[in-house]
Protein backbone atom coordinates (compact mmCIF):
# COMPACT_ATOMS: atom_id res chain seq x y z
CA UNK A 1 0.00 0.00 0.00
CA UNK A 2 1.10 3.57 -0.65
CA UNK A 3 1.76 5.93 1.94
CA UNK A 4 -0.62 8.92 2.04
CA UNK A 5 -0.05 12.66 1.63
CA UNK A 6 -3.34 14.94 2.65
CA UNK A 7 -2.85 18.11 0.68
CA UNK A 8 -5.24 21.28 1.48
CA UNK A 9 -7.28 21.62 -1.47
CA UNK A 10 -9.08 24.40 -3.38
CA UNK A 11 -9.84 23.13 -6.73
CA UNK A 12 -7.57 25.18 -8.41
CA UNK A 13 -4.88 24.67 -11.12
CA UNK A 14 -2.17 24.71 -8.68
CA UNK A 15 -3.63 22.11 -6.50
CA UNK A 16 -4.82 20.25 -8.97
CA UNK A 17 -2.02 19.80 -10.63
CA UNK A 18 -0.29 18.79 -7.17
CA UNK A 19 -2.04 15.92 -6.59
CA UNK A 20 -0.75 14.98 -9.97
CA UNK A 21 2.62 15.64 -9.65
CA UNK A 22 3.22 14.43 -5.70
CA UNK A 23 1.87 10.91 -7.50
CA UNK A 24 4.20 10.77 -9.95
CA UNK A 25 7.10 11.97 -8.18
CA UNK A 26 6.57 10.07 -4.83
CA UNK A 27 4.52 7.54 -5.58
CA UNK A 28 2.14 8.19 -2.95
CA UNK A 29 -1.45 8.20 -2.81
CA UNK A 30 -3.34 11.64 -2.44
CA UNK A 31 -6.02 12.65 0.35
CA UNK A 32 -7.94 15.92 -0.52
CA UNK A 33 -9.04 18.61 2.06
CA UNK A 34 -11.11 21.87 1.49
CA UNK A 35 -12.47 23.46 4.38
CA UNK A 36 -15.26 26.23 4.17
CA UNK A 37 -14.02 29.28 5.40
CA UNK A 38 -16.84 30.90 3.23
CA UNK A 39 -14.80 31.75 0.22
CA UNK A 40 -17.87 30.85 -1.27
CA UNK A 41 -16.60 28.40 -3.88
CA UNK A 42 -18.84 25.43 -5.57
CA UNK A 43 -17.61 22.65 -2.76
CA UNK A 44 -19.25 20.07 -4.53
CA UNK A 45 -17.62 20.47 -7.48
CA UNK A 46 -14.32 20.89 -5.98
CA UNK A 47 -15.14 17.28 -4.53
CA UNK A 48 -15.79 15.96 -7.96
CA UNK A 49 -12.78 17.72 -9.59
CA UNK A 50 -10.45 16.12 -7.11
CA UNK A 51 -11.40 12.57 -7.64
CA UNK A 52 -11.34 13.26 -11.11
CA UNK A 53 -7.40 14.35 -11.04
CA UNK A 54 -6.70 11.37 -8.87
CA UNK A 55 -7.20 11.73 -5.59
CA UNK A 56 -8.21 8.81 -3.43
CA UNK A 57 -10.57 10.16 -0.86
CA UNK A 58 -11.75 13.92 -0.75
CA UNK A 59 -13.11 15.44 2.71
CA UNK A 60 -15.04 18.64 2.56
CA UNK A 61 -15.65 20.58 6.17
CA UNK A 62 -17.63 23.36 7.48
CA UNK A 63 -15.44 25.16 9.82
CA UNK A 64 -17.23 28.38 8.97
CA UNK A 65 -18.03 29.20 12.88
CA UNK A 66 -15.05 27.61 14.24
CA UNK A 67 -12.70 30.01 12.08
CA UNK A 68 -15.34 33.17 12.91
CA UNK A 69 -15.26 32.12 17.27
CA UNK A 70 -11.56 31.25 17.66
CA UNK A 71 -9.78 33.40 15.10
CA UNK A 72 -11.60 36.52 14.10
CA UNK A 73 -13.05 37.22 16.92
CA UNK A 74 -9.86 37.07 18.87
CA UNK A 75 -8.92 39.35 16.20
CA UNK A 76 -11.64 41.99 16.54
CA UNK A 77 -10.66 42.52 20.08
CA UNK A 78 -7.20 42.67 19.29
CA UNK A 79 -8.11 44.83 16.41
CA UNK A 80 -6.20 43.72 14.08
CA UNK A 81 -4.41 45.40 11.34
CA UNK A 82 -1.33 44.42 10.05
CA UNK A 83 1.02 47.15 9.18
CA UNK A 84 -2.38 49.59 10.59
CA UNK A 85 -4.80 48.74 7.26
CA UNK A 86 -4.53 44.83 6.53
CA UNK A 87 -7.25 43.26 8.97
CA UNK A 88 -5.03 40.00 7.76
CA UNK A 89 -8.01 37.73 6.80
CA UNK A 90 -5.84 35.17 5.29
CA UNK A 91 -3.24 35.08 7.35
CA UNK A 92 -6.09 34.31 10.25
CA UNK A 93 -7.12 31.29 8.25
CA UNK A 94 -3.76 29.35 7.99
CA UNK A 95 -3.06 28.40 11.23
CA UNK A 96 -6.69 26.60 11.38
CA UNK A 97 -6.36 24.63 7.81
CA UNK A 98 -2.82 23.77 9.24
CA UNK A 99 -4.70 22.39 12.48
CA UNK A 100 -7.25 20.18 10.29
CA UNK A 101 -4.53 19.05 7.61
CA UNK A 102 -2.81 17.72 10.61
CA UNK A 103 -5.49 15.96 12.38
CA UNK A 104 -6.51 14.17 9.01
CA UNK A 105 -3.54 12.97 8.66
CA UNK A 106 -3.68 11.47 12.03
CA UNK A 107 -6.98 10.29 11.24
CA UNK A 108 -5.42 8.59 7.86
CA UNK A 109 -2.53 7.25 9.05
CA UNK A 110 -0.74 9.90 6.84
CA UNK A 111 3.16 10.18 6.90
CA UNK A 112 2.83 13.94 5.70
CA UNK A 113 0.35 16.85 4.79
CA UNK A 114 1.20 18.82 0.95
CA UNK A 115 -0.28 22.95 0.21
CA UNK A 116 0.08 24.48 -3.10
CA UNK A 117 1.49 27.65 -1.79
CA UNK A 118 4.79 29.07 -4.26
CA UNK A 119 8.30 30.00 -1.93
CA UNK A 120 7.25 33.96 -2.54
CA UNK A 121 4.64 34.40 -0.11
CA UNK A 122 3.63 34.07 3.50
CA UNK A 123 1.30 31.66 3.36
CA UNK A 124 3.89 29.28 2.85
CA UNK A 125 5.55 29.73 6.67
CA UNK A 126 2.19 30.18 8.09
CA UNK A 127 1.39 26.74 7.19
CA UNK A 128 4.67 25.20 7.63
CA UNK A 129 5.15 26.75 11.32
CA UNK A 130 1.50 25.23 12.21
CA UNK A 131 1.87 22.15 11.10
CA UNK A 132 5.24 21.87 12.77
CA UNK A 133 4.15 23.52 15.95
CA UNK A 134 1.48 20.59 16.29
CA UNK A 135 3.57 17.41 14.60
CA UNK A 136 6.83 18.26 13.85
CA UNK A 137 7.05 14.52 12.95
CA UNK A 138 4.83 15.17 9.39
CA UNK A 139 6.77 15.17 6.07
CA UNK A 140 5.52 18.80 4.29
CA UNK A 141 5.67 18.99 0.81
CA UNK A 142 5.08 22.18 -1.25
CA UNK A 143 5.06 21.34 -4.78
CA UNK A 144 4.38 24.83 -6.48
CA UNK A 145 8.06 25.61 -4.81
CA UNK A 146 9.36 22.42 -5.53
CA UNK A 147 8.45 21.72 -9.31
CA UNK A 148 10.11 24.89 -10.61
CA UNK A 149 7.16 25.33 -13.57
CA UNK A 150 6.26 28.43 -15.06
CA UNK A 151 2.76 29.30 -15.81
CA UNK A 152 3.17 28.16 -19.27
CA UNK A 153 4.50 24.46 -18.21
CA UNK A 154 2.35 24.28 -15.49
CA UNK A 155 -0.40 24.93 -18.51
CA UNK A 156 1.16 22.02 -20.38
CA UNK A 157 1.16 19.87 -17.56
CA UNK A 158 -2.32 19.92 -17.02
CA UNK A 159 -3.10 19.47 -20.77
CA UNK A 160 -0.91 16.63 -20.95
CA UNK A 161 -2.62 14.55 -17.99
CA UNK A 162 -5.93 15.58 -18.38
CA UNK A 163 -6.25 17.87 -15.64
CA UNK A 164 -9.15 20.15 -16.39
CA UNK A 165 -7.80 23.67 -17.26
CA UNK A 166 -9.87 26.26 -15.28
CA UNK A 167 -12.06 28.58 -17.47
CA UNK A 168 -10.79 31.73 -16.66
CA UNK A 169 -7.09 31.44 -17.51
CA UNK A 170 -7.07 34.40 -19.27
CA UNK A 171 -7.73 35.89 -15.29
CA UNK A 172 -4.73 37.07 -14.07
CA UNK A 173 -5.28 37.95 -10.69
CA UNK A 174 -4.57 35.54 -7.67
CA UNK A 175 -7.54 35.82 -5.00
CA UNK A 176 -8.21 34.05 -1.80
CA UNK A 177 -11.14 34.69 0.10
CA UNK A 178 -12.96 33.70 3.31
CA UNK A 179 -15.24 35.48 5.55
CA UNK A 180 -12.77 37.96 6.70
CA UNK A 181 -11.51 39.37 3.64
CA UNK A 182 -10.87 38.76 -0.39
CA UNK A 183 -7.03 39.56 -1.22
CA UNK A 184 -6.46 40.00 -4.64
CA UNK A 185 -2.74 40.23 -6.43
CA UNK A 186 -0.80 40.13 -9.49
CA UNK A 187 -1.49 41.22 -13.25
CA UNK A 188 -2.03 44.68 -13.33
CA UNK A 189 -1.67 45.24 -9.99
CA UNK A 190 2.01 44.67 -9.45
CA UNK A 191 2.83 48.15 -10.66
CA UNK A 192 2.07 49.96 -7.17
CA UNK A 193 1.75 53.46 -9.77
CA UNK A 194 -1.50 52.58 -11.41
CA UNK A 195 -4.73 52.19 -10.14
CA UNK A 196 -6.30 49.39 -9.20
CA UNK A 197 -8.91 48.03 -12.55
CA UNK A 198 -12.46 47.72 -11.73
CA UNK A 199 -12.79 43.96 -12.50
CA UNK A 200 -10.63 43.22 -9.53
CA UNK A 201 -13.25 44.06 -6.91
CA UNK A 202 -15.94 41.68 -6.09
CA UNK A 203 -17.61 42.41 -3.33
CA UNK A 204 -17.78 46.22 -2.98
CA UNK A 205 -19.17 48.42 -5.47
CA UNK A 206 -17.25 51.33 -6.78
CA UNK A 207 -18.00 54.49 -4.43
CA UNK A 208 -19.30 56.33 -7.63
CA UNK A 209 -22.30 54.54 -7.98
CA UNK A 210 -23.31 53.41 -4.54
CA UNK A 211 -26.80 54.62 -2.94
CA UNK A 212 -27.36 57.97 -2.57
CA UNK A 213 -28.28 57.75 0.80
CA UNK A 214 -26.59 56.92 3.92
CA UNK A 215 -26.72 54.03 5.95
CA UNK A 216 -27.03 53.79 9.39
CA UNK A 217 -26.00 50.39 11.47
CA UNK A 218 -26.10 49.50 15.13
CA UNK A 219 -23.56 47.18 16.47
CA UNK A 220 -24.17 45.67 19.42
CA UNK A 221 -20.79 44.36 21.55
CA UNK A 222 -20.29 41.71 24.56
CA UNK A 223 -16.70 41.58 25.92
CA UNK A 224 -15.18 42.45 22.89
CA UNK A 225 -17.49 41.16 20.17
CA UNK A 226 -20.40 41.70 18.46
CA UNK A 227 -23.33 39.91 19.23
CA UNK A 228 -26.50 41.62 17.68
CA UNK A 229 -27.21 44.45 14.57
CA UNK A 230 -29.89 46.49 13.91
CA UNK A 231 -31.18 45.62 17.58
CA UNK A 232 -31.41 42.01 16.32
CA UNK A 233 -29.42 39.34 17.84
CA UNK A 234 -27.72 37.08 15.18
CA UNK A 235 -24.80 34.34 14.89
CA UNK A 236 -21.16 35.24 14.72
CA UNK A 237 -21.10 34.28 10.72
CA UNK A 238 -24.52 35.73 10.10
CA UNK A 239 -23.14 39.62 11.88
CA UNK A 240 -20.45 38.76 9.38
CA UNK A 241 -22.35 37.95 6.54
CA UNK A 242 -24.16 40.55 6.76
CA UNK A 243 -22.09 43.31 7.53
CA UNK A 244 -19.93 42.16 4.03
CA UNK A 245 -22.94 42.78 2.52
CA UNK A 246 -24.60 46.60 3.67
CA UNK A 247 -20.45 47.65 3.45
CA UNK A 248 -19.98 46.30 -0.13
CA UNK A 249 -23.11 48.03 -1.38
CA UNK A 250 -22.08 50.96 0.35
CA UNK A 251 -18.11 50.30 -1.29
CA UNK A 252 -16.75 50.25 2.29
CA UNK A 253 -13.66 48.07 2.84
CA UNK A 254 -11.29 48.34 -0.25
CA UNK A 255 -7.44 48.40 0.91
CA UNK A 256 -4.57 49.36 -1.71
CA UNK A 257 -1.57 49.42 0.30
CA UNK A 258 2.32 48.47 0.04
CA UNK A 259 2.57 45.74 2.23
CA UNK A 260 5.84 44.05 4.06
CA UNK A 261 6.10 40.36 3.56
CA UNK A 262 7.51 38.27 5.72
CA UNK A 263 9.90 37.13 3.26
CA UNK A 264 11.04 40.45 2.36
CA UNK A 265 9.78 41.63 -0.51
CA UNK A 266 7.01 44.99 -0.43
CA UNK A 267 4.33 43.85 -2.70
CA UNK A 268 1.37 46.11 -3.72
CA UNK A 269 -1.98 44.14 -2.15
CA UNK A 270 -5.51 44.96 -2.71
CA UNK A 271 -8.41 43.81 -0.25
CA UNK A 272 -12.09 44.08 0.18
CA UNK A 273 -12.73 43.73 3.73
CA UNK A 274 -16.47 45.53 4.38
CA UNK A 275 -17.35 43.68 7.46
CA UNK A 276 -13.70 43.59 9.17
CA UNK A 277 -13.16 47.74 8.11
CA UNK A 278 -16.75 48.47 9.84
CA UNK A 279 -15.93 45.98 13.14
CA UNK A 280 -12.19 46.98 14.07
CA UNK A 281 -13.79 50.98 13.32
CA UNK A 282 -16.85 50.79 15.90
CA UNK A 283 -14.73 47.93 17.80
CA UNK A 284 -11.95 50.68 18.56
CA UNK A 285 -14.11 53.70 19.30
CA UNK A 286 -16.37 51.15 22.17
CA UNK A 287 -12.97 50.52 23.99
CA UNK A 288 -12.20 54.46 23.55
CA UNK A 289 -15.37 55.01 25.64
CA UNK A 290 -15.03 52.08 28.44
CA UNK A 291 -10.66 51.94 28.84
CA UNK A 292 -8.96 54.27 30.78
CA UNK A 293 -6.59 55.76 28.94
CA UNK A 294 -3.58 53.99 30.14
CA UNK A 295 -4.87 50.75 29.34
CA UNK A 296 -5.42 51.88 25.78
CA UNK A 297 -1.77 53.32 25.09
CA UNK A 298 -0.53 50.04 26.31
CA UNK A 299 -3.05 47.89 23.98
CA UNK A 300 -2.29 49.74 21.33
CA UNK A 301 1.22 48.25 21.41
CA UNK A 302 -0.22 44.87 22.11
CA UNK A 303 -2.64 45.17 19.15
CA UNK A 304 0.30 46.15 16.82
CA UNK A 305 2.23 43.20 18.35
CA UNK A 306 -0.96 40.80 17.98
CA UNK A 307 -1.14 41.31 14.02
CA UNK A 308 2.53 41.24 13.39
CA UNK A 309 2.48 37.70 15.23
CA UNK A 310 -0.24 36.24 13.01
CA UNK A 311 0.78 38.03 9.79
CA UNK A 312 4.31 36.28 10.39
CA UNK A 313 2.52 32.91 10.82
CA UNK A 314 3.25 32.82 14.70
CA UNK A 315 -0.44 32.02 15.55
CA UNK A 316 1.56 28.90 17.95
CA UNK A 317 3.95 30.88 19.52
CA UNK A 318 3.24 31.18 23.73
CA UNK A 319 3.54 34.93 22.97
CA UNK A 320 0.22 34.74 21.37
CA UNK A 321 -2.14 32.90 23.79
CA UNK A 322 -0.06 35.66 26.63
CA UNK A 323 -0.98 38.52 24.56
CA UNK A 324 -4.86 36.97 24.39
CA UNK A 325 -4.46 37.19 27.75
CA UNK A 326 -3.98 40.94 27.96
CA UNK A 327 -6.60 41.42 25.74
CA UNK A 328 -9.34 39.61 27.04
CA UNK A 329 -9.13 40.64 30.50
CA UNK A 330 -9.71 44.22 28.59
CA UNK A 331 -12.43 42.68 27.24
CA UNK A 332 -14.54 42.06 29.61
CA UNK A 333 -15.20 45.97 30.29
CA UNK A 334 -15.95 46.22 25.88
CA UNK A 335 -19.76 46.57 26.47
CA UNK A 336 -22.25 48.27 24.43
CA UNK A 337 -23.28 49.86 21.00
CA UNK A 338 -22.05 51.69 18.19
CA UNK A 339 -23.78 53.50 15.98
CA UNK A 340 -22.25 53.67 12.42
CA UNK A 341 -23.08 56.03 9.18
CA UNK A 342 -21.69 54.15 6.04
CA UNK A 343 -21.75 56.28 3.04
CA UNK A 344 -20.09 56.42 -0.35
CA UNK A 345 -17.13 54.14 0.61
CA UNK A 346 -17.11 55.71 4.04
CA UNK A 347 -17.41 54.44 7.76
CA UNK A 348 -17.80 56.44 10.48
CA UNK A 349 -18.42 56.08 14.13
CA UNK A 350 -21.92 58.57 14.90
CA UNK A 351 -23.10 57.38 18.36
CA UNK A 352 -21.69 54.89 21.04
CA UNK A 353 -23.16 54.53 24.44
CA UNK A 354 -22.49 51.79 27.38
CA UNK A 355 -23.52 50.65 30.40
CA UNK A 356 -19.84 50.43 31.73
CA UNK A 357 -18.90 54.29 30.34
CA UNK A 358 -16.02 56.29 31.21
CA UNK A 359 -17.70 59.64 29.56
CA UNK A 360 -18.85 61.26 32.26
CA UNK A 361 -20.76 64.24 30.43
CA UNK A 362 -21.07 66.35 34.10
CA UNK A 363 -16.89 66.57 33.86
CA UNK A 364 -17.00 67.26 30.18
CA UNK A 365 -20.00 69.88 29.65
CA UNK A 366 -19.45 74.02 29.10
CA UNK A 367 -22.79 74.68 30.79
CA UNK A 368 -23.61 75.09 34.14
CA UNK A 369 -24.17 71.37 34.38
CA UNK A 370 -20.60 71.04 35.48
CA UNK A 371 -19.22 69.74 38.05
CA UNK A 372 -15.26 69.83 37.55
CA UNK A 373 -14.08 72.63 39.72
CA UNK A 374 -11.34 74.64 37.57
CA UNK A 375 -9.33 76.02 40.39
CA UNK A 376 -8.31 72.32 40.51
CA UNK A 377 -6.03 73.06 37.12
CA UNK A 378 -4.01 75.82 38.58
CA UNK A 379 -2.26 73.44 40.74
CA UNK A 380 -2.16 70.48 38.14
CA UNK A 381 -0.70 72.35 35.65
CA UNK A 382 2.04 73.49 38.18
CA UNK A 383 2.82 69.62 38.79
CA UNK A 384 2.46 68.42 35.19
CA UNK A 385 5.14 71.21 33.83
CA UNK A 386 7.95 71.04 36.41
CA UNK A 387 9.54 68.45 34.43
CA UNK A 388 9.62 70.36 31.23
CA UNK A 389 10.15 73.64 32.33
CA UNK A 390 13.29 72.55 34.93
CA UNK A 391 14.33 71.02 31.07
CA UNK A 392 14.30 74.37 29.28
CA UNK A 393 15.69 76.19 32.28
CA UNK A 394 18.76 74.02 31.88
CA UNK A 395 18.79 74.55 28.11
CA UNK A 396 19.07 78.10 27.86
CA UNK A 397 21.41 78.24 30.84
CA UNK A 398 24.04 75.54 28.64
CA UNK A 399 23.09 78.46 25.84
CA UNK A 400 24.13 81.53 27.59
CA UNK A 401 27.29 79.83 28.78
CA UNK A 402 28.13 78.84 25.04
CA UNK A 403 27.92 82.11 23.63
CA UNK A 404 29.34 83.95 26.32
CA UNK A 405 33.10 82.47 25.32
CA UNK A 406 34.34 84.51 22.68
CA UNK A 407 36.67 82.01 20.40
CA UNK A 408 33.62 79.77 20.07
CA UNK A 409 31.51 82.46 19.36
CA UNK A 410 33.69 83.33 16.58
CA UNK A 411 34.24 79.76 15.18
CA UNK A 412 30.62 79.40 14.91
CA UNK A 413 30.39 83.17 13.61
N1 LIG B 1 -0.80 39.28 1.29
C1 LIG B 1 -1.82 38.62 2.02
C2 LIG B 1 -1.24 37.81 3.14
O1 LIG B 1 -0.08 37.48 3.10
C3 LIG B 1 -2.75 37.81 1.14
C4 LIG B 1 -2.20 36.66 0.39
C5 LIG B 1 -3.30 35.85 -0.22
N2 LIG B 1 -3.01 35.19 -1.43
C6 LIG B 1 -3.52 35.46 -2.64
N3 LIG B 1 -3.26 34.62 -3.57
N4 LIG B 1 -4.24 36.50 -2.91
O2 LIG B 1 -1.92 37.52 4.08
Amino acid sequence: MSQKIVLAYSGGLDTSVAIHWMREKYGVDIVTLTLDVGQADDLAQIATKSKDVGAVSHHTLDVKREFVEDYVFPSIKANGLYEWKYPVSTALARPLIARKLVDLAHKEGAVGVAHGCTGKGNDQVRFEVAVKSYDPALKIIAPAREWNLSREEEIQYAEEHGIPVPVDLGNPYSVDQNLWGRSIECGALENPETEPPPEVYEWTSPPEKTPDKPEYVKIEFDNGVPVALNGKRAGPVEIIRDLNFIGGKHGVGRIDHIEDRLVGIKSREVYECPAATILIEAHRELEKTVLTRHELSFKHYVDKEWAQLVYTGLWNDPLREALDAFIEKTQERVVGQVRLKIFKGTVQVVGRNSPLSLYESNLATYTSASTFDQSWSNGFIEIWAMPTVLANAQKRLAQSKFLSRPQEKAQTA
